[in-house]
């Protein structure tokens, strides 16, 4: 398995591109389920997630074809185009959707679109067990029959499905993009109540509403969806990446560096961006992106709790804990929405971070220097905070189990390189 090898010590300094948001391409990918038409996405980030979604939506009659980086017809990045013309199976095996449980956004759409699915149910993973009853239920209020069977969701809408009101307990994100999805095509009006707020919610219902969608409310706790008979295709250019955007603007802070996020959007990231000013560093706007930097300005510890969107981002907590382990003072990280979302901290206090957890809060105390170690990965963002905490620690890091991120960063140690960090991916 790969390796990331990284000696601490320079400030980076430079410009990195952000890419299309992986958090916005996997429902984008799924809604092309809704529609015989085809669906063209652009800015389309190059990740094993969305690989392995695209497998999984050739497997249900998706015509896929990627193309390359060039600027093509006025599109940004990697232009991916699907078309269903019909779908030929409405399963999605356990096979792939254990691999990734965001296959289970394909669910919403066969619905809508076949009037049934059979779709392994997800597993957990290292940050939560993260069930889908939310997403079960509000189906079974949109008028479909939902049977669990040997680990599978058996779902059926034989006269379609019709609108409703569904009142979210609490938020999800995934829960709501399903949710809405289905709503689209849905006979009459459907409310979702205490939804997602999330950009990435939002450009979905861009892509939905240029498909021909009746959608008002997306970016508000209540999205209303008027049922339409078919959708059509179009061409989306998917959203930037705001997790990106965040994860490379603490590359800047850690290491006391000045880097320019190129398309990066700061309206996506308020809560984050007032977070770290606080912590001392310097965010500007400047033409087609960000400017992050922290000369030597000391780094003062700042409490952090993590919250639905707009509030400060679940995803970019374990990024925070590594800016945090350096401070001058301390700072209290609590982690809201997942129940296991600390493994970071003992492969931190290998490098000689000072934090203790407390239940879902964890007290960072900020110590003079980290020092580097071989430690290992075990999520997606927990890597890359690994990876930020190597960029400043002393001597030489290794960070195992690389696989974890190339699931959510496209080329990182190319972009980190690029901007004088010395870090390299060992393969074997
Ligand atoms: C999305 O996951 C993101 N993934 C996650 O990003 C992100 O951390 C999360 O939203 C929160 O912002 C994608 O968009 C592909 P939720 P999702 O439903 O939709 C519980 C990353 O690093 N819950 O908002 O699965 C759930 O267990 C990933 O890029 C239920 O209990 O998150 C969690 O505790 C990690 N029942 C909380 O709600 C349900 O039916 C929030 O989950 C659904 C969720």
């Amino acid at each position: 398995m790969d390796r990331i090898q990284i000696r601490g010590g320079n400030r980076l300094q430079g410009r990195i591109p952000i890419g299309g948001a992986k958090n916005a391409a996997l429902p984008l990918m799924a809604a092309a389920l809704l529609t015989d038409e085809c669906l063209t996405l652009s800015n389309l980030p190059h990740l094993a997630d969305i690989s392995t979604l695209a497998n999984l939506l050739g497997r249900h009659g998706v015509a896929i074809q990627m193309v390359g980086d060039e600027a093509n017809e006025g599109h940004i990045g990697r232009v991916l185009s699907l078309q269903a013309k019909e779908i030929t199976n409405t399963t999605a095996s356990y096979e792939l959707v254990r691999r990734m449980r965001a296959s289970i956004l394909v669910l919403g759409a066969l619905l809508a679109r076949e009037g049934k699915a059979e779709v392994s149910l997800p597993g957990g993973c290292a940050i939560g067990t993260r069930p889908v009853d939310l997403h079960l239920k509000g189906l079974q209020q949109l008028g479909a029959d939902i049977d669990l069977r040997e680990g599978y969701v058996h779902a059926q809408a034989r006269s379609g499905l019709r609108g409703a009101k569904i009142v979210f307990p609490f938020v999800s994100v995934g829960a709501t993009e399903n949710l809405l999805m289905a709503a689209v095509l849905a006979k009459g009006e459907s409310t979702l109540s205490n939804a997602s707020r999330e950009p990435e919610v939002v450009d979905l219902a861009a892509c939905l509403s240029a498909m021909g969608a009746k959608i008002e409310g997306a970016g508000t706790d209540t999205i209303c969806v008027q049922g339409v008979d078919r959708l059509h295709g179009c061409q989306h250019p998917i959203v930037a990446d705001r997790i990106e955007t965040g994860t490379y603007a603490m590359a800047a802070a850690i290491t006391g560096g000045d880097l320019v996020l190129e398309g990066a959007r700061r309206e996506h990231i308020v809560a984050l961006a007032e977070v770290m000013t606080d912590a001392g560093v310097t965010l500007e706007a400047v033409p087609g992106g960000l400017r992050v930097s922290r000369s030597d300005a000391e780094l003062i510890g700042v409490d952090v709790m993590t919250e639905p969107f707009p509030g400060f981002p679940t995803d970019m907590q374990a990024q925070m804990m590594a800016l945090m382990s350096i401070s001058t003072s301390a700072a209290m990280i609590t982690e809201t929405i997942f129940e296991n979302r600390f493994m970071h901290v003992p492969e931190l206090n290998r490098m000689g971070a000072d934090i203790t957890v407390h239940g879902a809060s964890a007290m960072v105390r900020g110590v003079k220097q980290l020092v580097g170690a071989e430690v290992m990965a075990t999520d997606l963002r927990a890597s890359v905070s690994l990876v930020l905490a190597g960029l400043v620690a002393e001597g030489e890091t290794v960070v195992h189990r690389v696989y974890h991120l190339d699931r959510g960063y496209e080329r990182l140690e190319e972009k980190l390189a690029a901007c004088g960090a010395e870090i390299a991916r060992l393969k074997h």
